[in-house]
């Protein structure tokens, strides 16, 4: 079983659209797949055409603090398909940012409940806030690897750098290694601002990045309204090649394969290639750029604040420092 997380504390980068058709496409090749919604907007489960307010059990149930009684993620299942099931979630679960506060074993609770689980699955897909929080320390606690969409916006690329802190620190601290791969997502050839940030993204995730790139499709967009996976809804949209080209991609164990479903779509490598012409174009029009590294900011929020305050990271443009002395209880 692969658990995957899709994170990124950036909002509307595309973690809930890769989240359901990377599902999608995994389990069309013959995969168990089950995709947990840990978002209180509850986006997946209503992209899958669940409604939230009639649901009797949700991730909540599941993440809450244990007053004595567990509730395993198979008894909040709903089926979406033969072989994917959906944990889904509902606004109830904003609530388990503070509930969790203080709790013992509180990074756990995802983590145990997936290794909990009753029935087999080959992939886990879990859907993230955008928001470092509770909800996404459980999820990427509970994950092997995680895949980061970025949309090639310099926002996207803070949310990466902060991500990447806490994915450091759980090595650090609790010899919790995961795999990290960015995502280009929403990708727009015409724009020379994303092959600027693209560029960026190479320098920071080197061969961690993903070959797919998944084009900006409106087609994407509207089947959420549809509560379907792309690919339910038309086959020959580009983006539902660029998600069977991921999900070769992820069962390729992150080689892309050169014959991929949707191998005439743009690779990574491919924009990049023609990065220093761009670069050069910039510089004689007097645009400077800086390496990514150096727009990363390192602030003293572990050192400052314990981990019960961690939704308030989103508001700010803080940063974990690896080493703050209060995160012994991660
Ligand atoms: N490749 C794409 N082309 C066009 N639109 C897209 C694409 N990917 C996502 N979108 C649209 O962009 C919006 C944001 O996408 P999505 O909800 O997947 O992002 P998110 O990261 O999950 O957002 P949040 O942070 O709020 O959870 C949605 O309206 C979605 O339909
Ligand atoms: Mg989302």
């Amino acid at each position: 079983m692969r658990v995957i997380a899709i994170a990124n504390q950036k909002g509307g980068c595309g973690k809930t659209t890769t989240a359901i058709n990377l599902s999608s496409s995994l389990e069309s090749r013959g995969n168990r797949v089950l995709l947990v919604d840990c978002d209180p907007q509850a986006h997946a489960t209503m992209g899958l055409n669940v409604n939230p307010a009639e649901l009797e059990r949700s991730m909540y149930d599941v993440l809450r603090p244990d007053d004595g009684f567990f509730m395993g993620l198979d008894r909040i299942l709903v089926p979406i398909r033969d072989h994917f099931d959906l944990a889904p979630s509902t606004a109830r679960l904003s609530a388990v940012e503070q509930e969790l506060s203080g709790a013992d074993g509180r990074e756990n609770r995802l983590w145990q409940a997936v290794d909990s689980l009753q029935r087999p699955y080959d992939y886990v897909i879990i859907d993230c806030p955008p928001s470092i929080g509770h909800l996404c320390f459980n999820s990427l606690r509970a994950c092997e690897e995680a895949i980061i969409p970025i949309d090639l916006s310099l926002f996207s690329l803070r949310g990466v750098s902060k991500l990447m802190e806490i994915i450091l620190l759980m090595k650090e601290r609790l010899g919790h290694e995961i795999r990290a791969r960015a995502l280009i997502t929403m990708y727009d050839f015409r724009t020379r601002y994303a092959r600027q940030v693209l560029e960026r993204v190479k320098e920071e995730f080197g061969e961690n990045l993903f070959s797919t790139v998944i084009r900006y499709n409106i087609r994407l967009r509207e089947t959420v309204d549809y509560g379907l996976p792309i690919g339910d809804f038309d086959k020959r949209a580009i983006g539902h090649q660029d998600y069977e080209a991921l999900a070769e991609e992820v069962v390729g164990n992150g080689f892309a394969a050169d014959d991929l479903a949707g191998g005439n779509g743009p690779k990574a490598e491919d924009l990049l290639g023609s990065s220093e012409a761009f670069r050069e174009t910039l510089t004689r029009e007097g645009i400077t750029t800086r390496p990514f590294g150096e727009t990363r900011e390192f602030s003293s929020y572990m050192a400052r604040t314990d981990l019960e305050d961690v939704s308030v990271l989103e508001a700010t443009d803080s940063v974990f420092v690896p080493g703050g002395d209060d995160v012994e209880d991660l």
